[in-house]
C-alpha cells in the first residue's frame, strides 16, 4: 500500500464520517505538498516553530491564527464556498480577528463614535429579503476602526471599550441608521509571525477602509460582511483578499447608504 494511503487508512475506524473525510483529505494534501516542496529538516522545523509562535501570539484580544488564514486567502475561500454563488443577496466577506468583544446595544440614530475625532458620517439603509420586503427583527452588529486605523481593543487606555461598535435593531420597515466617523485604511497587526511572513514576502499589511457588519434575523442566514469606503487606499490590494465590488460604497457629503439583502 502507498504510504499516504496507509496513513489515510489509519483513520478508517473514525466513527464520525465527516471527520474521517476531513482527515483523509488533509493527509492527502499535506503529503502532496511535502512531495512537491521537498522541505529540508531545518525548513520543516522552522514551519513547526512558526506555527508554535502563531499559537503563542494568541490571547483574548489577539487571534494570530485567523490572521494567518486571512493572509493566505483561506478565510475568503471558506467564506465564498459557504456563502457564495448567489447573486440576489448581499455578498459576505471575512469576519476578521477584531470581533472579540460584545458590541454595546444602541438605539437607531445613535453614534458609535465615542471619541469625536475624524470625519463624521451617517450610515443608513434597509435590511430586506430577496423580494424587497423588510426583514422583521433584523439585528446589525457593527464594528470599525477609528479614523487612525485602530480598533478599540488595540488601544486599551486610549480608546474606550465599545468605541466604534454598536448593536442595532432595524425598525419595522427594515430601516437602520447610525452615526460614526469615516474609518481609515489600516495595517493588520504585523508585530507577530504573520507580519514576519508578509515582510519576508514583500507584501504590505494594509486593508482598505471598511465597516464590519453581522446581520442576523430569525429565519434568515446570518450575514457577515463589510461595506468598503469607495476610493480608499488599498481597495485594489487588500492584504486579506476580502474586497467584493458589490460592497464598495460611496461615503459622500457625510453620508453612506447600503441595503442588506438576506436569504
Ligand atoms: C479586519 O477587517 O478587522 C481584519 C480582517 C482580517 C485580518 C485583520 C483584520
Ligand atoms: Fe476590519
Amino acid at each position: 500500500m502507498d504510504f499516504t494511503d496507509e496513513v489515510v487508512a489509519s483513520f478508517a475506524n473514525t466513527p464520525d464520517p465527516r471527520l474521517r473525510e476531513l482527515l483523509g483529505a488533509l493527509v492527502r494534501h499535506l503529503h502532496a505538498f511535502v512531495r512537491e516542496a521537498q522541505p529540508t529538516l531545518p525548513e520543516w522545523n522552522y514551519a513547526i516553530d512558526f506555527l508554535t509562535r502563531t499559537g503563542q501570539k494568541c490571547d483574548e484580544n489577539r487571534q494570530e491564527f485567523i490572521l494567518l488564514s486571512d493572509v493566505l486567502g483561506i478565510s475568503m475561500l471558506v467564506e465564498t464556498i459557504n456563502n457564495g454563488g448567489r447573486n440576489d443577496v448581499t455578498e459576505s466577506t471575512v469576519l476578521g480577528p477584531f470581533h472579540v468583544v460584545e458590541s454595546p446595544r444602541r438605539e437607531l440614530g445613535d453614534t458609535i463614535d465615542l471619541v469625536g475625532t475624524g470625519e463624521p458620517c451617517l450610515i443608513e439603509g434597509r435590511v430586506l429579503n430577496r423580494d424587497g420586503e423588510p426583514v422583521p427583527g433584523a439585528e446589525l452588529d457593527v464594528w470599525q476602526a477609528n479614523d487612525q486605523g485602530f480598533y478599540d481593543v488595540q488601544q486599551p487606555g486610549v480608546q474606550l471599550r465599545g468605541n466604534g461598535r454598536g448593536l442595532f435593531t432595524a425598525d419595522a420597515e427594515g430601516r437602520y441608521q447610525f452615526r460614526t466617523v469615516v474609518p481609515s485604511h489600516y495595517p493588520i497587526p504585523s508585530d507577530g509571525p504573520v507580519g514576519g511572513l508578509l515582510a519576508a514576502t514583500n507584501r504590505h499589511p494594509y486593508r482598505p477602509a471598511h465597516v464590519h457588519f453581522i446581520v442576523t434575523a430569525p429565519g434568515y442566514r446570518p450575514l457577515t460582511t463589510h461595506i468598503f469606503v469607495a476610493g480608499s487606499k488599498y481597495i485594489e490590494s487588500d492584504a486579506v483578499f476580502a474586497v467584493k465590488e458589490s460592497l464598495i460604497t460611496e461615503f459622500k457629503d457625510g453620508k453612506a447608504k447600503f441595503d442588506f439583502i438576506m436569504a
